[in-house]
C-alpha cells in the first residue's frame, strides 16, 4: 500500500506504511478536532479582516469548517491513517468540500502553532469541567458533613488512635483539600490560556496578522510573546498534570481512609451494593472497588507528569516531533481524573454509610482522651511534662488492669494526683474532649460549625 502525498514536491516517494503509522497521530488527535476548528475559524477571520485573504475567502473557509465540524458529530467524519493527524485531515476535507480555497487556510500559520492553540482550548475546557466536578465534590462532602457535626470519630496519628474528632472535622479536611485544587486548577488555567496562535512553525510569519485579534476571537487572555517559546514549551501540561496529580493525592487518601473503614476491623462504614462487589468464590465479601480502583488510577497520573518533565526536558528550542507524545499523557490525565472524581462523589453520596453505632463504640473504648487528662491536670497548675508523664502510667496500670480511664473510681484518680475532682469524668468524655478544642481549625463543635458556615461562602462565591 502506498500512501497518498501530503508533502510539497520535494519529496518524490511515499512513506513505509509501517512508518506512516508510526508517524500519525490521528488515532488519538482526533480528540482534538473540535478545538482544531475553532482555532482554524479564528484563524481564518483574522486572515480575512487583515486582508490576507478576501472576506468571501474568509467565510468560505469559516461555511466549511463548521460543515465538517457536522459531519464529525454525525459521525460522518472517520479520517483515516493516511491523514496523519487532525490538522491534516480537517484541511484535506476543507479542500474537498469548498475547493482550492480549502487550501488558503494554512496561510501565515505552522502545524506548531496550530496543535499547541488546539491543545491549550482543549485544556482550558477539561480544566473548567474538572472544576466543576470538584465543586459537586465539596457539596458532598459539604453535604455530609453537615449532618455529622456531633457524630465522633477517633483521630488517628501514625494509625493509632490518638484524639478523637467530629467526622464533619474530618470530611472538611478534603473539603479543603479540593479548595486548593480547585484554586490550582485556576491558576493553571491563566497560564493555560495564552495564545501561541500566528508563532508560526517557530519564527513568526512575513504575512501582516493580528495575533491579538485571533486570540481575542478564541477567548484568550493574551497571545505568547515570543513565537518560539509559543510554539514549543508545554509548561502549561505539565503544571496541569500537577495539579492533577495533587488531586489524585487527595482522593487516593480518602480512598485509603474508606478501604480502612470498609474493613471488617474498622467497620466504620458500610458500602452499599450500588458501590461494592463480591468475589467470585468468597460468598461472604464486599469489596471496596471504587476506592481501590481511584487509589490504582492515581499511579497513572502521577506517571503522566514524570512522562512530560522527561519529554520536555532535552528539547531543544522549538518545536520536535517528541511533542506529540504530550497528547495522550493529557487525554488520559484528564480522563483518569475525571472518572474518579466522578467514582468518588457517587460513592460518597450514595454509596456507604458510616456506622454510627461502631463509630460511638470506637470513642469511646480507647485512651484516646488521655491528653486531656493531662490537659486537666495542667490546667491546675501542674506542669504539663510533669502530668504527662503521670498519666502515662495511668495508662499503663489501666491498661494493665483491662480498665479504661472513665472506669477509675474517684479515689483511684485522687491516689494518682490530688488535683483530681468529681469533674474529671466530664472532662474525659468524648463529646467533652472534642468540644473542648476549640480553637481555630481545632475539631470543637463551635468551630466546625463556623468552618461549615464558611465552606457554604466559599461555595457561593463565583471564581
Ligand atoms: N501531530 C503533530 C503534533 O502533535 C502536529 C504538529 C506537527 N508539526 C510538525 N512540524 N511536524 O505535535
Amino acid at each position: 500500500m502506498t500512501q497518498p502525498k501530503t508533502w510539497s514536491d520535494r519529496f518524490e516517494g511515499s512513506l513505509h506504511p509501517a512508518i506512516a503509522r508510526f508517524n500519525a497521530s490521528i488515532g488519538f488527535d482526533i480528540e482534538l478536532i473540535e478545538y482544531d476548528i475553532a482555532g482554524s475559524i479564528a484563524h481564518a477571520k483574522m486572515l480575512a479582516r487583515t486582508g490576507i485573504i478576501s472576506a468571501e475567502e474568509g467565510e468560505q473557509l469559516v461555511t466549511g469548517l463548521t460543515q465538517i465540524l457536522c459531519e464529525y458529530q454525525e459521525g460522518n467524519f472517520n479520517p483515516g491513517v493516511d491523514a496523519e493527524d487532525v490538522h491534516f485531515a480537517v484541511e484535506r476535507r476543507l479542500t474537498e468540500l469548498i475547493g482550492d480555497t480549502g487550501k488558503k487556510l494554512h496561510t501565515a500559520r505552522s502545524r506548531n502553532d496550530q496543535v499547541g492553540t488546539d491543545i491549550r482550548l482543549y485544556l482550558r475546557d477539561k480544566i473548567d469541567d474538572i472544576r466543576e466536578q470538584l465543586r459537586e465534590f465539596q457539596t458532598v462532602l459539604l453535604d455530609l458533613a453537615a449532618d455529622n457535626v456531633e457524630t465522633l470519630i477517633p483521630g488517628y496519628t501514625h494509625l493509632q488512635r490518638a484524639q478523637p474528632v467530629s467526622l464533619a472535622h474530618h470530611l472538611l479536611a478534603y473539603f479543603q483539600m479540593a479548595q486548593r485544587d480547585w484554586e490550582r486548577l485556576g491558576q493553571v488555567r491563566e497560564r493555560t490560556n495564552i495564545s501561541p496562535l500566528g508563532c508560526g512553525a517557530l519564527a513568526g510569519t512575513t504575512f501582516p496578522i493580528d495575533r491579538h485579534y485571533s486570540a481575542q476571537q478564541l477567548d484568550f487572555n493574551s497571545a505568547y510573546a515570543n513565537s518560539l517559546d509559543g510554539v514549543s514549551d508545554r509548561d502549561f501540561a505539565i503544571e496541569f498534570a500537577s495539579a492533577a496529580s495533587l488531586i489524585m493525592v487527595h482522593l487516593s487518601r480518602l480512598s485509603e481512609e474508606t478501604i480502612l473503614w470498609a474493613s471488617q476491623e474498622f467497620s466504620f462504614v458500610s458500602l452499599k451494593d450500588s458501590c461494592a462487589t463480591g468475589s467470585s468464590i468468597m460468598p461472604q465479601k464486599k469489596n471496596p472497588d471504587v476506592s481501590e480502583l481511584v487509589r490504582g488510577k492515581s499511579g497513572r497520573v502521577f506517571g503522566h507528569l514524570q512522562g512530560l518533565l522527561v519529554l520536555m526536558k532535552g528539547l531543544p528550542l522549538a518545536y520536535n516531533k517528541d511533542l506529540q507524545e504530550d497528547k495522550e499523557a493529557i487525554f488520559d490525565t484528564v480522563k483518569t481524573v475525571r472518572v474518579c472524581i466522578e467514582a468518588m462523589t457517587i460513592l460518597l453520596r450514595e454509596g456507604m454509610e458510616f456506622r454510627r453505632d461502631r463509630l460511638n463504640e470506637a470513642v469511646n473504648e480507647d485512651f484516646s482522651n488521655a491528653t486531656d487528662v493531662a490537659d486537666y491536670l495542667a490546667a491546675r497548675g501542674v506542669p504539663f511534662r510533669e502530668a504527662y508523664n503521670l498519666v502515662g502510667k495511668v495508662v499503663k496500670t489501666s491498661l494493665a488492669a483491662g480498665k479504661l480511664l472513665k472506669d477509675l473510681s474517684l479515689q483511684e484518680w485522687q491516689e494518682i494526683h490530688p488535683a483530681f475532682a468529681e469533674d474529671i469524668y466530664d472532662a474525659i468524655a468524648p463529646r467533652q474532649v472534642v468540644a473542648a478544642r476549640n480553637s481555630y481549625g481545632g475539631t470543637g463543635f463551635e468551630q466546625v460549625r463556623n468552618a461549615i458556615a464558611e465552606a457554604k461562602t466559599l461555595l457561593q462565591t463565583l471564581e
